[in-house]
């Protein structure tokens, strides 16, 4: 076996999968304010700007050819209710960011995510009877929110709240609505996960959270029934499929791009990013090479694509510009 890994050009005629820039999706953090820039403290390197400082993010993406951005907003927490209402007003972070990246005319896929949970005043996804999330009331605003967001200028609707029937509904709404072009990605199974945890720092839902969302995320104990999940947002219209926390998954990833054949991205989240990036802090790894190996994961278990906070650091990596 060592005769093919001997020489650099032998091991890179023997390579089985290749990661590119084409693979990486950014995630941004959206605040209020003008001339704002944030660092979050639990994800560094990663920084919430305002919406004035958002295009020149883009523009980064665009420049290292990076194929899509995924926003994602940290609502002021007097604007935060019990039915999520920010989610609906179309001067919201998320809008506005929107209609900036789009005005400036940037060769990148603009991705927002359909979620209640960082306009909630609980933190959830969904709107709550009491304890329990409602499914179809929560649905019915997801809808809402979905098509401000594309009339905003966003090009794919990614929902991430795991309500049932929410991808058939926001697709026949999108077509009857004239936008048959905008793609779906949806947060096919997504488990409920403490790898979530520095994301909720950056949107400011950590310190609101009452209780867990188990009932609507998935058991991570569970395989079969993620490709129930994918199975039926794929019926009901989802144009690219995730799985989600990433590493811990790799296998869910393996088992959906193989049974279903289809664009398949997984999302390495806040909390993957954080220990990698605290122990190259510490000088326990080598930071830029486990970046690196865990981007080729991803491929490796079949991904076409990675939401990752590392997408810039790795585009340039990959690409050897700035
Ligand atoms: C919420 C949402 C979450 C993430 C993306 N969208 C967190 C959650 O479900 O609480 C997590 C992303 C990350 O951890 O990087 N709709």
């Amino acid at each position: 076996m060592r005769r093919n890994r001997r020489t650099d050009w032998s091991r890179r005629l023997v390579r089985e999968n290749t990661l590119t820039v084409d693979d990486l999706i950014w995630p941004l953090f959206l605040t209020d304010g003008t001339g704002v820039e944030q660092p979050v403290a639990s994800m560094p390197g990663v920084t919430r700007y305002s919406v004035d400082r958002i295009v020149a993010q883009a523009e980064i993406a665009a420049e290292l050819g990076i194929p899509a951005i995924a926003l994602f907003p940290n609502t002021d927490p007097a604007k935060r209710d019990a039915m999520g209402s920010e989610a609906l007003n179309p001067g919201n972070l998320i809008c506005q960011a929107c209609r900036s990246i789009r005005a400036a005319g940037l060769p990148v896929g603009i991705i927002t995510d359909v979620a209640l949970d960082p306009y909630t005043s609980h933190g959830h996804d969904g709107l709550m009877d009491g304890e329990t999330i409602l499914n179809d009331e929560t649905v019915e605003q997801l809808v809402a929110q979905a098509l401000l967001q594309v009339e905003a200028g966003s090009d794919v609707i990614a929902p991430s709240d795991m309500m049932d029937g929410r991808v058939g509904v926001i697709r026949s709404a999108l077509d009857t609505a004239g936008f048959q072009d905008i793609q779906i990605m949806s947060y096919a199974a997504k488990y409920a996960s403490a790898f979530y945890g520095p994301f909720r720092d950056a949107v400011g839902t950590n310190a609101t959270l009452v209780g867990d969302k188990r009932t609507y995320q998935m058991d991570p104990a569970n395989t079969d029934e993620a490709l129930h999940e994918v199975e039926l947002d794929i019926a009901e219209g989802a144009d690219m499929i995730m799985v989600k926390p990433g590493m811990p998954y790799l296998d869910i990833i393996r088992r959906v791009k193989d049974t279903f054949l289809r664009p398949t991205f997984a999302y390495q989240v806040s909390g993957e990013y954080a220990m990698i990036q605290a122990a190259a802090q510490n000088g326990w790894i080598d930071g830029e090479r486990a970046m690196m190996e865990s981007l080729m994961a991803f491929k490796r278990a079949g991904c076409d694509g990675v939401l990752t906070y590392f997408a810039v650091d790795a585009a340039r990596k990959l690409t050897g510009r700035g």
